[in-house]
């Protein structure tokens, strides 16, 4: 089987081919960061409109790139939700005809399983079960994974994301959108013991977070401050401080609430290398391992949509012919393949 996978549910447009045989024969991505840049946060109707240009010069390249034809496509999968509507709409409505006018088997996947099967496309695959972090700019979410389609929610924000408190974080800070990626890269100079950030929720059981508290901490320190550059690095610091904590001490709970030692990382937010670095120090003393996602693999991308695609419609899973784009969407809907 060789499944085209289309991803459109928010920035980027990522397109991939997976093997039943070979594996992954290769991926494309284009992100559209740079032309939400200037508005300062993912403009909807430029996102929508760019998937359109996009996504078949893609598959396009994908299909020269891997040698390969559309007619050796056996699957189609595209991302079904959650996200942007009509950027959902673009993927959805290309992948759902594409297969048709193939002729072949086609689904909508839902895009956090794309981030938390991600890691199994590494050659050290995570065995079921094992416990997931899943942190993007739109979740945060600790799940308990006993296999494909058997999840059970343990934790989720009841308000920002974590990607989406560091992207509001860098741009008071003035690092600019998404400011995630910018903000480690400062932090990563400021002085740890200049501020101290709460840990929000972390001083009452559950697994839980709350990330608009540390926001609101950094926006007052910062007005109050002298606004300097080494203030700037500081308040970075402790932000990030503050996050990766927070998130070390709801995981080694999962682990020792669960008895499961295997802990997944995905999602944008999961290429943060002091964050990396912090939980497998925190999973070594409990003597569990982290798995990760290659770093192309932490955001957004085709590749984890086609492995998911790949594993439902392998059992026997799909769609009729009509396509789907749900912008919200739980992942504890999902079904178990038989
Ligand atoms: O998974 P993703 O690409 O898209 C969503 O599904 O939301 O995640 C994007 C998020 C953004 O909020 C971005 O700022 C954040 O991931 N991010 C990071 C880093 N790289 C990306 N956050 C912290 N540190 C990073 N190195
Ligand atoms: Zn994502």
């Amino acid at each position: 089987m060789r499944v085209l996978g289309i991803e459109t549910s928010c920035d980027e447009t990522g397109v991939a081919l997976y093997d039943s045989e070979k594996g992954l024969l290769g991926h494309k991505l284009y992100s559209q960061a740079a032309k939400h840049a200037e508005y300062g946060g993912v403009v909807p109707e430029l996102a929508s409109r760019d998937h359109i240009q996009k996504t078949l010069p893609l598959i396009k390249e994908l299909l020269k790139e891997t040698n390969s034809t559309l007619k050796e496509v056996t699957g189609l999968a595209y991302t079904a939700g959650p996200g942007l509507s009509g950027a959902l709409l673009v993927g959805a409505g290309i992948g759902r005809s594409l297969g048709w006018a193939l002729g072949v088997p086609t689904i909508g996947i839902h895009h956090m399983e794309g981030h938390l099967l991600a890691p199994l496309l590494e050659e050290d695959v995570p065995e079921f079960p094992f416990i997931a972090l899943l942190i993007s700019g739109g979740h945060s979410l600790l799940v308990q994974v006993a296999g494909i389609g058997k999840y059970e929610i343990l934790g989720d924000t009841l308000d920002d994301a974590v990607g989406e408190a560091f992207d509001k974080v860098g741009k008071l800070l003035g690092l600019g959108y998404p400011g995630g990626a910018a903000l480690e890269k400062l932090a990563a100079t400021g002085d740890p013991k200049a501020y101290h950030f709460p840990r929000p929720m972390t001083d009452r059981p559950g697994l839980d977070f709350s990330f608009s508290g540390i926001k609101t901490h950094v926006a007052t320190t910062w007005r109050q401050s002298d606004q300097t550059e080494t203030t700037r690095a500081n308040v970075a610091r402790a932000f990030q401080d503050a996050v990766v904590e927070t998130l070390a001490i709801k995981c080694k709970r999962a682990i020792q609430e669960t008895n499961l030692n295997r802990l997944v990382i995905a999602g944008g937010v999961s290429a943060n290398k002091a964050l990396r670095t912090r939980l497998d120090q925190m999973a070594h003393k409990l003597q569990s391992k982290v798995y990760y996602p290659r770093h192309e693999f932490c955001g957004d991308n085709g590749a984890m949509i086609a492995y998911v695609g790949y594993q439902r419609l392998k059992a026997g899973q799909k769609d009729n012919l009509e396509f789907r784009a749900q912008p919200r969407w739980s992942m504890a809907e999902l079904s178990v393949p038989k």
